[in-house]
């Protein structure tokens, strides 16, 4: 996977925003191979483990699925960053994220709606990818792919969508409403920009705002209800 750090400073911004003065203990469900927000919690004096089966080695990290990390305290926020989509029994992973949580205590969830994800958005995407690189990240991979299906763009991303068993959006946030209180959630936003060449993330809400493309980023931040059930 090819690391993209500019991924992660937007997201910090939002994420800081919603955790309380340090040291809080965070759990951070799918950090990915180069820790995710885990060294800038760390950085900011919180008590932070990362969790994910690619997670990097290190004693700020567990390298399992979330759903098998065990429970021992509380926690005062988990975070999920592009995680959920792509976790396997999206219901497992939140109970065990309700369970996990102080009454009171606070997710933060950065998603993506691949549901959103029509042709005239992967068109324009394509159009901004950088050069591929040694590593050519995962929307070069879509183009590639793409072109050689020869399927229409609803079909070939429906079979990504069947081979990769991700979760939409909708399934994300109904699950999320299901076990937590929500405190904030804003939709149809930038998410492809860090991925792109020249592109900022006024540009990408700039050619959602003219309905050139959707937006399929989503945050959805919610409270663990005090008396779980
Ligand atoms: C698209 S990557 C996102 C990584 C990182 N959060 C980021 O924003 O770049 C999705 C990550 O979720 C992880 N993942 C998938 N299922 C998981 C699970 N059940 N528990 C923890 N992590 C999981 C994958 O290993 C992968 O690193």
């Amino acid at each position: 996977m090819t690391v993209n750090t500019a991924r992660y400073d937007p997201g910090w911004t939002f994420v800081r925003t919603h955790l309380p003065a340090p040291p809080a203990r965070v759990v951070e469900i799918g950090c990915g191979p180069d820790g995710g927000f885990v060294p800038a919690l760390l950085r900011a004096g919180h008590r932070a483990v990362g969790v994910d089966p690619a997670a990097p080695e290190g004693e700020h990290y567990e390298r399992i699925p979330f759903e098998r990390h065990e429970r021992g305290a509380t926690v005062d926020v988990i975070v999920a960053s592009t995680s959920l989509h792509h976790v396997g029994d999206l219901g497992e992973v939140l109970d065990h994220a309700a369970d996990l949580l102080k009454p009171g205590g606070t997710i933060v969830v950065i998603e993506f709606a691949h549901e959103l994800f029509d042709e005239a958005t992967a068109r324009w995407c394509f159009e901004h990818l950088p050069e591929p690189g040694e590593q050519p990240g995962w929307l070069h991979g879509h183009r590639a792919g793409w072109a050689a299906s020869g399927r229409s763009w609803p079909d070939y991303r429906a079979s990504w969508v069947r081979a990769e068993a991700m979760h939409g959006g909708t399934s994300i946030l109904r699950a999320l409403d299901a076990r937590f209180s929500r405190v904030q959630v804003a939709d149809r936003l930038p998410y492809f920009f860090p991925d792109l060449a020249g592109v900022e993330e006024a540009d990408e809400q700039a050619a959602i705002d003219a309905d050139r493309i959707q937006g399929t980023g989503f945050r959805y931040v919610g409270e663990r209800r005090r008396r779980h059930i």
